[in-house]
């Protein structure tokens, strides 16, 4: 199954894919966590995107295209993805029709997850992400069992860099401006599902498990 997590900053598709993945087999493929990972690593292309992220501004399309296109090519992908974080511009979605069209594949199902401004900023404001494996928790909604240490793998949590108020406040404004517009695109091609991201992690993750079966 090819899926795109669609949503807004912190509607929780980072926490969703962990749960699609592991139900569906199928890699998890977050660009943020892919720029976030060269950034540490202090590549090039992180030292290009880092600036950007910081401030909650999209890291420019071409950089992106390349990443996904290359990703895309992981024998991983021969059963399926699950996308989170891209496509998140019409020129994005289009490049990856493009890709996708040259490996005679296509999205299955494109899950918008909806979620409210002023949930947005609580999530994030309260979220901790784990250095190794990057999973996320909320330090009130979903807090670790021990203070600072995942239970995953007992790696450090820490605040990304983007999770100020100034830059979740910039990041929305992004998404409404450059992302939102997608959701017509999709919808045209009938390929939309909307979930109410707005409930216990739980019952979002059994809404969108359910769904997802009947595209399987
Ligand atoms: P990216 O890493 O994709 O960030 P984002 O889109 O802003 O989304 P987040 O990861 O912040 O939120 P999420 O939806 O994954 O929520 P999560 O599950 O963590 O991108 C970062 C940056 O990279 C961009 O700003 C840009 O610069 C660059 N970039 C990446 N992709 C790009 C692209 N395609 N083009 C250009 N630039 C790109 O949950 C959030 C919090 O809420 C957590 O604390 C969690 O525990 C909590 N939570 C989750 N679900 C619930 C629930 N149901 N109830 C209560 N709390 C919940
Ligand atoms: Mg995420
Ligand atoms: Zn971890």
């Amino acid at each position: 199954m090819q899926i795109v997590l669609f949503g807004p900053p912190g509607a929780g598709k980072g926490t969703q894919a962990k749960y699609i993945s592991e139900e569906f087999n199928i890699p998890h493929i977050s660009t943020g966590d892919i720029l976030r990972e060269n950034v540490r690593e202090g590549t090039a292309l992180g030292k290009k995107a880092k600036a950007y992220m910081d401030k909650g501004e999209l890291v420019p399309d071409a950089i992106l295209i390349d990443i996904i296109k290359d990703r895309l090519q992981k024998p991983d992908t021969k059963k399926g993805f699950l996308l989170d974080g891209f496509p998140r511009t019409l020129r994005q979605a289009e490049a990856l029709d493009a890709i996708l069209d040259d490996i005679n594949k296509s999205i299955d199902v494109v899950v918008n997850v909806d979620v409210g401004d002023n949930e947005i900023i609580r999530r994030l404001s309260g979220r901790r992400t784990c250095r190794s494996c990057q999973a996320t928790y909320h330090v009130r909604a979903n807090p670790p069992k021990v203070p600072g240490i995942c239970d995953q793998c007992g790696g450090e949590l820490y605040q990304r860099a983007d999770d100020t108020e100034a830059a979740i406040k910039h990041r929305i404004e992004v998404y409404k401006k450059q992302t939102q517009p997608l959701i017509e695109y999709y919808k045209k091609k009938g390929l939309l599902v909307d979930i109410d991201g707005e409930r216990e992690i739980d019952e979002v993750r059994a809404d969108i498990i359910s769904t997802l079966k009947r595209f399987q």
